[in-house]
């Protein structure tokens, strides 16, 4: 069984974006259809589909559907309104420009539809292949008996392929390799208590829920033998920005010497963004932090600060697998070489 088989997060049926709804999950498996700018603008912002790739290739398919509707003038209207939708993930922006382009450069109004479609059906279709690469390649990292620990949900819901740092862990598991998988909960959206358990027992794999604050003392008594995420942005240096929290599991991966992969394609790699500094951080609602589910957690009155992702430095990463091979520091090298075409390393 493939892993795309068994559940489809993000895919066209029927001449509409079909998206598996991940706020219901694990509770509820129900798919949507998404049939305008304002549906898959709610989609992506109030999450129902997220995930840096996932969330590219349902802006694509939205805007396929736009082009069917509304022609060339609708798809240059909705453009930057859904590529401004999640700030910090720059495969949004990328694949809303992909589509973008191949319409504006359509040679008459009639090719529109058929062409938008055909660029997100691409994009979809470069993911999945990328994602069987990094899951090949990030496996390849690992000896028997490794445990394993990542953040936020990286897995086929969050690519509408294999997944990013969750395909490794999979593929590693699947080669026998694997010992343990830890899986921080990922406050406040928890993504990983929600999405990345639910995928793990889709696929049969033993794992063990964490509390984000554990990581410190289970890496402190050496039970983490590597620590896998994905992200949403990689600026050309190598900082990146992920899920908020995987900075700090950086910080403590790096004191207690356990090697700290990024797997992502190159679709991720900004290098407009010369550094951290210049990515941009989505601030989401404070009543992600205030509440749980419909319950409050504090006093009325209380105010949340609630960044969704925070800029781990390049110099806290072992290494970033991407489908053109694994980088090494320096990054500003290897991210070059491997954006130019020139070298892929291993
Ligand atoms: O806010 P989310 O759930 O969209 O954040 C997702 C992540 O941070 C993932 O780690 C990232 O998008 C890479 S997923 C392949």
């Amino acid at each position: 069984m493939t892993e795309d088989a068994l559940y489809r997060p993000v895919s066209w049926r029927d001449g509409r974006l079909r998206l598996l709804d991940q706020t219901l999950l694990p509770n509820r498996v129900e798919y949507r259809e998404i049939a305008s700018l304002d549906a898959a603008v709610e989609a992506i912002s109030s999450m129902r589909v997220r995930g840096a790739p996932a969330i590219g290739i349902a802006a694509a398919y939205a805007l396929a559907a736009i082009a069917r509707d509304g022609g060339r003038g609708a798809v240059e209207e909705a453009a930057p309104t859904l590529a401004a939708t999640r700030p910090t993930a720059v495969n949004l922006r990328w694949a809303v420009d992909r589509v973008l382009a191949r319409v504006i450069e359509a040679a008459s109004s009639a090719d529109v539809a058929g062409i938008a479609l055909d660029e997100a059906r691409r994009i979809h279709e470069e993911q999945r292949e990328a994602d069987a690469r990094m899951a090949a390649d990030g496996a390849s990292l690992l000896d028997q008996g490794s445990a394993l620990l990542t953040h936020c949900n990286t897995g086929p819901l969050a690519t509408g392929g294999r997944g990013t740092a969750l395909a490794v862990v999979i593929e590693a598991h699947r080669r026998g390799l694997v010992s343990d998988v830890f899986v921080d909960e990922t406050r406040p959206r928890l993504q990983g208590a929600h999405l990345t358990t639910w995928e793990l027992a889709q696929h049969g794999i033993p794992h063990r829920l964490i509390a984000d604050s554990a990581a410190a003392s289970i890496m402190a008594r050496g039970a983490v033998s590597a620590v896998f995420t994905g992200a949403d942005r990689i600026a050309h240096n190598g900082d990146t920005a992920n899920k908020i929290g995987t900075y700090s599991l950086a910080v403590v991966a790096g004191h207690h010497e356990v090697p700290f992969y990024i797997v992502a394609p190159t679709s991720t790699i900004d290098p407009q963004s010369a550094g951290g500094g210049a990515i941009a951080i989505e601030q989401r609602d404070e009543a992600e932090v205030l509440t749980v589910g419909n319950e409050a957690l504090t006093p009325d009155g209380t105010r949340a600060l609630n960044p969704a992702f925070d800029v781990t430095p390049a110099s806290l990463i072992t290494a970033i697998v991407t489908e053109l091979g694994v980088l090494r520091p320096p990054y500003l090298d290897s991210i070059s070489e491997a954006l130019t075409g020139s070298v892929a390393t291993a």
